[in-house]
């Protein structure tokens, strides 16, 4: 059986989503830990009911940026996972680290990429007055939400379009697709090698798959 390790800083409802995809039979790998740099995450709470095990990390215990993530590669190398997710993982990598996971650490990002790179995607998408928002899914590189991406999912902004509601409707996107797209990694569907991604061995579009 495959295993899957998540990676959380906060809230945990992607997670949440993980698991009830697993008690779906929605997806086969077994999410055997969960990892958060924040010992108040309630993503912690989610795994415990879920009877995952979990452990923290916390960052502000290591001087560098480097020693955190070589503690990080050392604590996730003993659970052998075959894909490292990131759900809310409010942290940015060092390139050892993502050499280590290469073509198996994803991340999901509330934009579709390439706009919107790094955080408050929802406020600045208002304000550029955008018509469409959505979630990308991404292999992680060293750039920041910069990886090759897996695949996306769009949703309308309406005229009376606020941070709350849209920060709804991408969530909802976020929780139908990312456990999805994570099956059809770990069955083999989707891989990429060479930052190129492939969906049963035909290579995608730089915006991967259109999911909606
Ligand atoms: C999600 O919006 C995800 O796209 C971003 O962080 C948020 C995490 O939410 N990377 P949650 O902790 O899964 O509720």
């Amino acid at each position: 059986m495959k295993s899957i390790v998540v990676l959380i800083s906060g809230n945990g409802s992607n997670l949440q989503a993980l698991i009830d995809a697993k008690k779906q039979g929605k997806i086969t790998a077994n999410i055997t830990g969960v990892i958060s740099n924040q010992s108040q995450a309630y993503g912690l709470v989610r795994a415990k009911n879920a009877g995952i095990p979990s452990e923290v990390l916390s960052h502000t215990d290591y001087e560098t940026r480097e020693a955190f993530d070589d503690a990080l590669q050392t604590c996730l190398l003993r659970y052998a996972p075959d894909l490292v997710v990131l759900a809310g993982f409010m942290r940015k990598l060092t390139s050892n680290f993502v050499h280590c996971f290469e073509n198996r650490l994803i991340n999901i990002h509330p934009a579709l990429l390439p706009k919107f790179r790094g955080l408050q995607t929802h406020e600045r998408a208002l304000a550029a007055g955008e018509t469409e928002h959505g979630i990308s899914i991404h292999y992680v590189s060293e750039v920041l939400d910069g990886g090759p991406i897996i695949a996306q999912a769009k949703c309308q902004i309406d005229d009376k379009e606020d941070v709350t509601s849209l920060q709804k409707k991408v969530q909802q996107l976020e929780h139908q697709y990312y456990p999805i797209v994570i099956e059809k990694i770990l069955t083999g569907e989707i891989y990429c090698l060479e930052n190129q991604v492939y969906y049963q061995d035909i290579p995608l579009s730089n915006t991967g798959m259109l999911l909606n």
